[in-house]
């Protein structure tokens, strides 16, 4: 029988990978509760509109990576790109808006779902964990979430991230912009690439987002957004910019980050991962301030803005192995045990349930074995303690307990066994 191999851009997450992304998540919620968010969520498949209105029929998300089709009742469903969408659907769907405790501010962690070209750290299928603080618009709420993305990646121990931020300014200032973009590619566009034909019409910022090189090299040329904004838009972006400096942020102003999604003005943000030398990673997370997303869904349109972020938990993770960050997470065991003769191995069932109900991990086989195998095990495992017994130590109710570090070995009674292991051990978390 042939086998059968995962969907191309999706895979496994196994052993250390998952334990890893239990890590990351778990760290994640905990901060995200510490700046006062609530956990949400939405379902992975939603209707096209919800993608279509919330993200833009501009961006490359919506018009070629998304997994859509129609179910059994004819309707267009897809799966979702990315997390804001849903959430935003989901504020307006369970008005969650009636509230005085304005902001809302929801985390979340699950799959999404792009046809994209998977690579490393790019997948069909990925988890994306991120936060939206929607219905009050404030530029310390900008700059809080901008913290919030760089201290978490701090906190996962990450030394060489570079935050690029910039600014696309109010809906007229964007308007402006647009206009001089379209005049600045209208006679070079006949040059450019198919996508960038159609980006011209539906939305000319994404042309500044296009990968292939000799259309890059004339967006890089291009006007600048800074040279369109209005007083407003300029003031708040430069008070962002003094939050962050007053937080000891470090970030870099990048006039061409424009971001893939249609619904950010204002601040916009990225955090790329790069290398003692010098070599960018790509961006493991991307966030900005939005507008307009609650009113396309028939939310009220004077609480409709917002500000979030999104990160892959993939990339995040590949990262931390590029840069040995996922060492620590490695999970040890703290009693390994060791039954010699076939009437050990009663014992170590009962010896595994008690030592675990203490909260130590325990690592057991229900087969009798030999030393030098159990001791390879024992150190495939990172035991800590090795428990070892046979009918010598079941008669004098004792086990011999081996401290796999000090290289040290005694004989305990099981009556103190319990106290020896705290000793040994500390408190079980
Ligand atoms: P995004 O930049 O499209 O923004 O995605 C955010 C992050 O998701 C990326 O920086 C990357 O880490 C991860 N990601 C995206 N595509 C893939 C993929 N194919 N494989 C693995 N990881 C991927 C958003 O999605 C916005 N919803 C972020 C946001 C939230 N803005 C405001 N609120």
């Amino acid at each position: 029988m042939p086998t059968i191999n995962p969907v191309k851009g999706t895979h496994d997450v196994i052993a250390d990978e998952a334990d890893a992304y239990a890590f990351i998540e778990s760290l994640f919620f905990s901060i995200a509760e510490s700046y006062g968010y609530r956990h949400i969520v939405t379902p992975v498949i939603e209707h096209t509109e919800v993608f279509d209105r919330a993200a833009g029929e501009g961006s490359d998300v919506v018009r070629k990576e998304m997994y859509t089709f129609l179910d059994k009742g004819d309707r267009s469903i897809t799966l979702r790109p990315e997390g804001t969408a849903g959430v935003m659907r989901s504020i307006v769907t369970n008005k969650l808006y009636a509230t005085p405790d304005l902001p809302l501010k929801y985390y979340y962690c699950g799959t999404a779902y792009r046809y994209e070209r998977p690579q490393l750290g790019r997948y069909r299928e990925f988890r994306q964990l991120g936060v939206e603080c929607v219905g009050e618009n404030s530029v310390y709420l900008d700059a809080e979430t901008i913290a919030f993305a760089y201290h978490f990646l701090e906190a996962l121990g990450f030394e060489s991230i570079k935050l690029k931020i910039n600014t696309l300014g109010d809906k007229a200032s964007r308007e402006a912009y647009k206009t001089a973009l379209r005049a600045y590619f209208a006679d070079k566009i006949d040059g450019m690439c198919a996508d960038c034909h159609e980006r011209l019409r539906l939305n000319p910022l994404r042309i500044l987002d296009c990968k292939v090189p000799e259309d890059h090299e004339l967006a890089k040329m291009a006007p600048k957004i800074q040279d369109y904004l209005s007083p407003e838009s300029k003031a708040r972006y430069e008070k962002t910019v003094e939050l962050l400096r007053r937080l000891d942020i470090a970030f870099e102003e990048d006039p061409s980050l424009v971001r893939g999604l249609d619904y950010y003005g204002e601040v916009v943000f990225e955090v790329h991962c790069i290398s003692p030398e010098g070599k960018d990673y790509g961006a493991i997370c991307g966030g900005g301030h939005y507008e307009g997303i609650l009113s396309s869904f028939g939310g009220p349109s004077e609480i409709d803005v917002g500000v979030g972020f999104g990160m892959g938990v993939e990339r995040i993770y590949s990262l931390m192995k590029e840069f040995g960050l996922t060492e620590r997470l490695v999970s040890q065991t703290d009693v390994i045990l060791m039954p010699l003769g076939d009437g050990a191995v009663d014992t170590a069932y009962f010896l595994a349930d008690a030592i675990r109900g203490l909260g130590y991990s325990v690592e057991a086989t229900y087969r009798s074995g030999k030393l030098g195998s159990f001791f390879k095990r024992a150190e495939r495992k990172k035991a800590k303690l090795a428990l070892i017994f046979g009918e010598d130590e079941i008669a004098k109710n004792t086990v011999q307990v081996k401290d796999l570090q000090a290289q040290q070995q005694e004989e305990v009674a099981l009556a103190a066994l319990t106290e020896y292991l705290r000793t040994k051990l500390g408190a079980a978390e």
